[in-house]
C-alpha cells in the first residue's frame, strides 16, 4: 500500500466508524426503579418559602429590580448547587413601544454542562428553555405559569440529574472508553428575557431575548475544526416550556421532525402514571398526541413563542405549551390571577419529574443514579464489559 493509499484507508476507516455509530444509535430507557427513585422537589416548590420557586414569584419586567433579583437567584443556584455548570449571560438592548426611545436591557441566562474531555465546538446540547420575564400589564402580574413555574421545573430537573451525569462521565474516563468515538452529549438550560410584549404582541414587540440570542448564536463561530459550526448548530433539541402549572394541561405535538421526542416524553408520562408516581390526577394524558404517528399530526400555524427565531434558523423544536383549539391557553393566562396561589402544585411537581426523566434518558443516565445496586455494580464491573456497554453505539 502506498502512503497515499494508507491515507485513503484511514479515511474509509473513519467513515465506517461514523456509519456504525449512526446505525447503532439507541435510546436507553430509564428503568421503573429509577423513575420511582428520582428526587422530588418537595418543599422547594413552596410558593412562599420554597428555595427554587418562591424567589421567582414576583414581577420581573425587563430592566427592573425584580428582573435582576431573579437573575441573581438563577446565578446563585447554579454557583452554589451546581458549581460545575458554566454560567453565561447574553445581553442586548432594545427600545420598546413604551420606553420612550430609551433602550431597555435584556439579559438571557445560560447554564451548561459538557463532557469534561470534549472541545466546546464538538458538543451537541439538549437545550431546555423557559422565559423568566413577566408581563408589564396588568400591573403587578406575577406570571406563575408564565413562566416562573417552568423555570423552577428546569432548576429541579438539572439538580436531579447532575450527580448521575458526573458519575457517568467519570466512569467513561475511568474505563478508558475511547471518548473520541462517543458523541459528545451536553446539556444546557436557557432562561430567556423579554418574551412578553410591552404593549401589543407584534414581531417587534415580543421575543426580545430569544431574537437576540438566536442571532448571537448563529453569528458566533465555534473554534476551527469543530463538529458544529456555531453554538446554534450545537443545539440537538430545543425544548421550550411555557404556560405550564395549571391542572390538566393539553400539550399538542407541533413538529413532525421532533415527534419522536414528544412520544418519548409521552411514554414517560404514561409510565409515571402507571407506577403511581404522579401526584396530580388526570384521566387523560397531557401529551395528547402520543399515540399518533408523525403523519397524523394536524398541521397548524403553531404558536408564537420563543422558539420562533430558532425554528427560523433550522433548529429542532419541541414546544411544550398548554394549549388546545377548544380551550385556548390556561384560564389565568395574562390576568392578575396568574400567581402562586393559582398554580396546581401537584401538576408543577409532576412536570418537574417528567422533565427530569426526559433529560435523564436523553443523557443516557440509566444505572448512574445512586439508588440502585446497578450503580455500584457498574462501578465494579470489569473494565472490558463496561467499555463494551458504553461503546454499544459502535455495534451493529
Ligand atoms: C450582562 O448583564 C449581566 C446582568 O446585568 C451582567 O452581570 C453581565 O456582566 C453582563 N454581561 C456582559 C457580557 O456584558
Ligand atoms: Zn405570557
Amino acid at each position: 500500500m502506498s502512503l497515499a493509499n494508507r491515507g485513503l484507508w484511514g479515511h474509509l476507516w473513519l467513515l465506517w466508524l461514523a456509519l456504525l455509530m449512526l446505525l447503532g444509535e439507541a435510546y436507553e430507557s430509564i428503568s421503573d426503579d429509577t423513575l420511582k427513585a428520582l428526587p422530588r422537589p418537595n418543599k422547594d416548590f413552596d410558593i412562599h418559602k420554597g428555595a427554587l420557586l418562591s424567589p421567582i414569584l414576583r414581577p420581573r419586567v425587563p430592566g427592573t429590580p425584580g428582573s435582576t433579583a431573579v437573575l441573581n437567584h438563577f446565578a446563585d443556584f447554579f454557583r452554589t448547587t451546581l458549581p460545575k455548570w458554566k454560567i453565561q449571560f447574553q445581553n442586548s438592548t432594545a427600545t420598546t413601544p413604551v420606553s420612550k426611545w430609551k433602550e431597555v436591557p435584556f439579559v438571557n441566562f445560560i447554564a451548561s454542562r459538557d463532557p469534561p474531555w470534549a472541545h466546546v465546538g464538538d458538543v451537541s446540547r439538549l437545550t431546555l428553555v423557559a422565559h423568566y420575564d413577566s408581563k408589564l400589564e396588568p400591573e403587578g402580574l406575577i406570571g406563575a405559569i408564565d413562566s416562573a413555574a417552568p423555570c423552577a421545573m428546569l432548576m429541579h430537573a438539572m439538580r436531579s440529574i447532575d450527580d448521575a451525569l458526573e458519575k457517568k462521565w467519570a466512569a467513561m474516563k475511568k474505563q478508558g472508553v475511547d471518548t473520541s468515538l462517543e458523541e459528545h452529549r451536553g446539556i444546557q438550560v436557557v432562561f430567556l428575557d423579554g418574551e412578553e410584549a410591552f404593549e401589543t404582541w407584534t414581531d417587534e414587540d415580543s421575543l426580545y431575548g430569544s431574537r437576540s440570542l438566536a442571532a448571537a448564536w448563529d453569528n458566533e463561530a465555534n473554534p476551527a475544526m469543530s463538529s458544529f459550526k456555531t453554538p446554534l448548530s450545537s443545539i440537538s433539541l430545543f425544548v421550550l416550556l411555557d404556560l405550564l402549572g395549571a391542572k390538566t394541561p393539553v400539550i399538542q405535538s407541533y413538529y413532525e421532525t421532533t415527534h419522536w421526542a414528544y412520544r418519548n416524553l409521552g411514554s414517560l408520562e404514561r409510565r409515571f402514571r402507571s407506577l403511581k408516581q404522579f401526584k396530580s390526577s388526570s384521566t387523560e394524558p397531557w401529551l395528547v398526541d402520543t399515540s399518533k404517528n408523525e403523519h397524523e399530526l394536524k398541521p397548524m400555524g403553531g404558536i408564537q413563542d420563543d422558539h420562533l427565531p430558532f425554528l427560523a434558523r433550522g433548529v429542532e423544536i419541541l414546544h411544550l405549551i398548554d394549549f388546545a383549539p377548544f380551550k385556548g391557553f390556561p384560564e389565568v393566562w395574562h390576568v392578575i390571577e396568574d400567581d402562586g396561589e393559582h398554580l396546581d402544585l401537584d401538576t408543577v411537581e409532576d412536570w418537574s419529574m417528567l422533565i427530569t426523566a426526559f433529560a435523564a434518558e436523553w443523557m443516557e443516565l440509566e444505572g448512574y443514579f445512586g439508588h440502585s445496586d446497578l450503580a455500584q455494580k457498574r462501578e465494579d464491573e470489569d473494565t472490558e464489559e463496561e467499555a463494551i456497554r458504553l461503546n454499544k453505539k459502535t455495534e451493529l
